[in-house]
């Protein structure tokens, strides 16, 4: 898993909990006492899964809690380092489509070939019309909550409002998470969007990964 979701998770305990927290949390995580989380790089995935369920564990919050504790910070840190994405969106309904995009331009910096294609092979939206996508996501890390924690941080960012189905899920022993997402309001409806090679020649962007 690339470090920004672990270094995001840190935050929150800190912000949450203090320095003392996040020290309790990587003991119970089992981290390597110098390990520290660079945007870019790549790390074990069942590490970051223990630095989740420690991180609430820690922090006496329920699962869904500690997400949307996350999904709030992880939107206003990206919202900082990442602005352009977000003014290029015009509603959340295009920035989740574009999130396979975002996922796939930090894969790109991933210098690992099997590394690399492990992140771009983790989610494929489908676009079914203005109001109606299915995301169909696997991985060992089995985060679908996640995903519609930082879905439902997204429609309140942009003023919408959106449901999840899921009918088929991981954690059900599905082979996939199959997660309908379905916009019950738009604020503000398309106009011109292509994100056709957006982000990927951007210099600027490239080294704001890299940390
Ligand atoms: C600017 C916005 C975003 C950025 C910068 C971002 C970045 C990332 C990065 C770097 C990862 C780690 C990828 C990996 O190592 O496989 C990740 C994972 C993830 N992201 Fe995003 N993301 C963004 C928006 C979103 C949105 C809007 C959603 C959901 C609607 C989402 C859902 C997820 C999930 C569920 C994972 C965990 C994947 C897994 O390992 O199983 N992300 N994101």
């Amino acid at each position: 898993m690339v470090g920004l979701i672990q270094k995001v998770c840190i935050d929150v305990v800190e912000k949450l909990g203090g320095a003392e927290a996040v020290l309790r949390v990587r003991e119970r995580a089992g981290l390597p006492s110098d390990r520290l989380f660079r945007l870019g790089e790549v790390y074990a995935d069942d590490e970051c899964q223990r630095l989740f369920q420690a991180s609430a564990e820690v922090l006496g919050l329920s699962e869904a809690e500690f997400l949307n504790a996350y999904a709030d910070r992880f939107g206003r840190d990206a919202q900082k380092r990442f602005s352009r994405w977000f003014d290029l969106a015009q509603n959340s309904r295009q920035f989740l489509e574009f999130q396979t995009t975002i996922h796939n331009t930090f894969a790109s910096g991933v210098v690992d070939p099997q590394a690399r294609q492990a992140v771009k092979d983790k989610f494929v939206v489908e676009k079914i019309d203005q109001r109606n996508i299915i995301t169909h996501y696997r991985s060992p890390n089995k985060f679908c909550k996640l995903y519609r924690a930082l879905g439902s941080w997204m429609a309140d960012y942009y003023g919408d409002e959106i449901e999840f189905e899921e009918p088929k899920c991981l954690h059900r022993n599905d082979e996939e998470c199959e997660i309908h997402v379905k916009w019950t309001r738009i604020a503000k409806e398309d106009g011109l969007f292509d994100d056709e090679g957006l982000a990927f020649d951007d210099k600027t962007l490239q080294s704001e990964i890299r940390g």
